[in-house]
């Protein structure tokens, strides 16, 4: 179920940086009316004075800050959740502190913002779309975020069933954003995308109704592979990645 953006209205978390903002631009441009949400005021402003739209500053791990962005998430059409954090090195080196605050930002806050609206976003028939990441389909050094992208697919994919939903995940590779700043990146592919590249391809998705949109999107072959040749899908992972 694709949706017409012109005259709708949309919530973005994450959209004081990289793939949010890029994403409440595109949005805005497309004739949407966005409220942004993200935690640093003066960024977040930064972005509104270009978009357009509200702004919204919440943390989104805190009862309070998520109970304003759910308030406001009440009358939009479109949810995006682009919040996220990252987290790579030795597994054994990760504090317990450090795998809860991953869960909550990049699992547990878009679940229960998802569900705190989902009986308003099923009467408009909207749309909800995840950030995910090709890291869903496992990484060796990343685990934890891995497991937290592959939640929020597989619960993207239970919300599918429900009528009068549109769901859209997103798999982007690596972009060139803040999150992104400072970590080693020696592969030639894929390529670092710019934040501009995901959020197009994000917009197309949903105005063409895509359960899944990867970013660049030969990404669909492993993410395949893995599904209908899981061993072969391991020993390449094993050889490359
Ligand atoms: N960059 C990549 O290579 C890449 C690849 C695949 C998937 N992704 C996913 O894409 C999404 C966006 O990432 P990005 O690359 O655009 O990163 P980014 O530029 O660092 O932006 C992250 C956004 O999340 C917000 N955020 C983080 N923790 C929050 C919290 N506790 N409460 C509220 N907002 C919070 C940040 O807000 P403030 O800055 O205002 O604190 C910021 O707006 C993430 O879900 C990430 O996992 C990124």
């Amino acid at each position: 179920m694709g949706m017409t953006l012109r005259g709708r209205t949309a919530l973005v978390t994450g959209a004081s940086s990289g793939i949010g903002a890029a994403t409440a631009a595109e949005l805005a441009a497309a004739g949407c009316q966005v409220v942004l949400v993200g935690r640093d005021q003066r960024r977040l402003a930064q972005v509104t004075a270009r978009t357009g739209g509200l702004a919204l500053a919440a943390e989104l791990t805190d009862a309070s800050g998520l109970d304003r962005v759910v308030t406001a998430a009440r009358r939009v059409d479109l949810l995006v959740h682009c919040a996220g954090i990252g987290w790579s090195g030795d597994l054994a080196s990760m504090s317990a502190e450090q795998v809860e605050a991953l869960t909550a930002v990049n699992l547990t806050a878009p679940v229960l913002l998802t569900s705190a609206v989902l009986p308003e976003l099923r009467r408009r028939r909207g749309h909800v779309v995840f950030v995910s990441s090709i890291a869903a389909v496992g990484v060796r050094g990343e685990e934890v975020y891995a497991a937290t992208k592959a939640g929020v697919r597989a619960f993207a994919e239970s919300l599918r069933r429900l009528d009068g939903l549109g769901v859209t995940t997103v798999l982007p590779g690596a972009v060139r954003t803040p999150f992104f700043a400072g970590r080693r990146y020696d592969r030639r592919f894929p390529r670092v995308l710019a934040p501009e590249e995901v959020a197009a391809a994000l917009v197309r998705g949903v105005q063409r109704g895509r359960a899944e949109v990867f970013v660049p999107g030969w990404l669909a072959v492993p993410a395949r592979l893995q599904g209908a040749l899981p061993g072969v899908f391991r020993a390449l992972a094993r050889r490359f990645g």
